[in-house]
């Protein structure tokens, strides 16, 4: 089986990469997921916050020493509580670029277009072969539009590619009216890849203690859902890569999401829950699923569940959600009675 595929002009022996997580903090456990089959990596982002405290002394443009900044800043990690400080973060892309064989993507997580994303360029310089950037921000202002954040996100991919050679993915939320034309956008913009999507770390409630929780949970393929179906919508209609992240739990989950029109499919929660060894699963698991259905390259099936020949999708997509609510049954004895 050929399980080739490209991402964002890069090639990669088949679609599973490793995406942003603990595991690429250290080398060796960038080694262990190259052997474990990992077809490249993205490595723990590099926080805006990080940067801006270790330049600037400030975050969000206060300063954490100052009275008046502390309600708003009390909760944001220490400066030693990161893994890297901004120059071993590129000190740390070197060494993994010079260390493993499969393409490496230095990460960036921010919210402004602003003096931080320069440092963009340590990491290029460093041999990233790209870079993420994840676009984490839950906007919590109501006053803020829509139209405003969408503005600054296709700022921000825009000054990234004015910055750097190297091709850019950006990772994005759910959280729009209209998804695809976000991705439109950064796609004019010159970004390579869209990454779909990033995880919201929702905290819970204690009701014994009165407190919020807030712990990082791993995904299920139940989270797979919503990427299936930006990718069916998607796929023929941009430029750019397109990219599954978020759910993927098994090696079907990949095959859907190529199904549905990924080039490349990213994976996290899974390796941290089985280790790196599992990327090797996960692309065995499609070799097989591939032979038992008589591909033999992976461009034969992607997209072919996608809605690219679907004249107009929101009908398909309204029409189909109509046909699910007629067709539940009364069936439960609860609910008979
Ligand atoms: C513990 C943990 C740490 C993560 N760290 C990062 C990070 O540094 N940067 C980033 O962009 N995403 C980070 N992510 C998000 C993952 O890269 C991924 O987008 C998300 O978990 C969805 O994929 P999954 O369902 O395969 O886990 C992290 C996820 C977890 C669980």
């Amino acid at each position: 089986m050929n399980l080739t595929t490209s991402m964002m002009g890069l090639r990669l022996a088949h679609p599973f990469v490793a995406g942003a997580s603990p595991l690429g903090r250290d080398l060796d456990s960038c080694k262990r997921l190259e052997d474990g089959g990992a077809a490249a990596i993205v490595l723990p982002s590099l926080f805006e916050e990080q940067v801006t405290l270790a330049i600037e002394g400030r975050i969000r443009h206060k300063d954490p020493y100052d009275e008046r900044s502390a309600a708003s800043l009390r909760h944001f990690p220490c400066e030693h509580d990161y893994a890297f400080t901004p120059d071993q973060y590129a000190e740390h892309v070197a060494r993994v670029r010079a260390a493993v064989a499969v393409p490496v993507l230095g990460s960036l997580n921010g919210t402004t277009s602003e003096s931080w994303l320069t440092f963009s360029r340590l990491i290029e310089q460093a041999g990233a072969h790209a870079i993420e950037l994840n676009l984490y921000e839950v906007v919590a202002d109501p006053r803020m539009s829509g139209a405003a954040l969408e503005h600054q996100i296709v700022q921000l991919a825009a000054d990234l590619h004015e910055f750097l050679t190297i091709p850019i993915a950006i990772k994005l939320s759910p959280f729009f009216a209209s998804i695809g034309n976000v991705v439109l956008q950064i796609d004019r913009a010159g970004a390579s890849a869209a990454v779909l999507f990033n995880r919201f770390y929702q905290p819970d409630i204690d009701i014994e203690e009165l407190h919020t929780v807030v712990d990082a949970r791993l995904s299920t393929s139940d989270e797979l859902l919503l990427r299936l179906r930006w990718l069916a919508i998607l796929h023929g209609r941009v430029k750019l890569s397109l990219v599954a992240s978020g759910g993927i739990a098994t090696p079907e989950d990949g095959v859907k999401a190529i199904l549905a029109g990924a080039d490349a499919v990213q994976v996290a929660s899974a390796l941290l829950r089985h280790g790196p060894g599992y990327l090797a699963t996960l692309r065995d698991g499609l070799d097989a699923w591939m032979q038992r259905k008589n591909f033999s390259t992976v461009n034969e099936f992607r997209g072919r569940l996608s809605l690219r020949d679907v004249a107009d999708p929101s009908a398909f997509e309204r029409a189909h959600y109509l046909r699910a609510l007629q067709s539940w049954k009364l069936e439960t004895p609860a609910v008979r009675q």
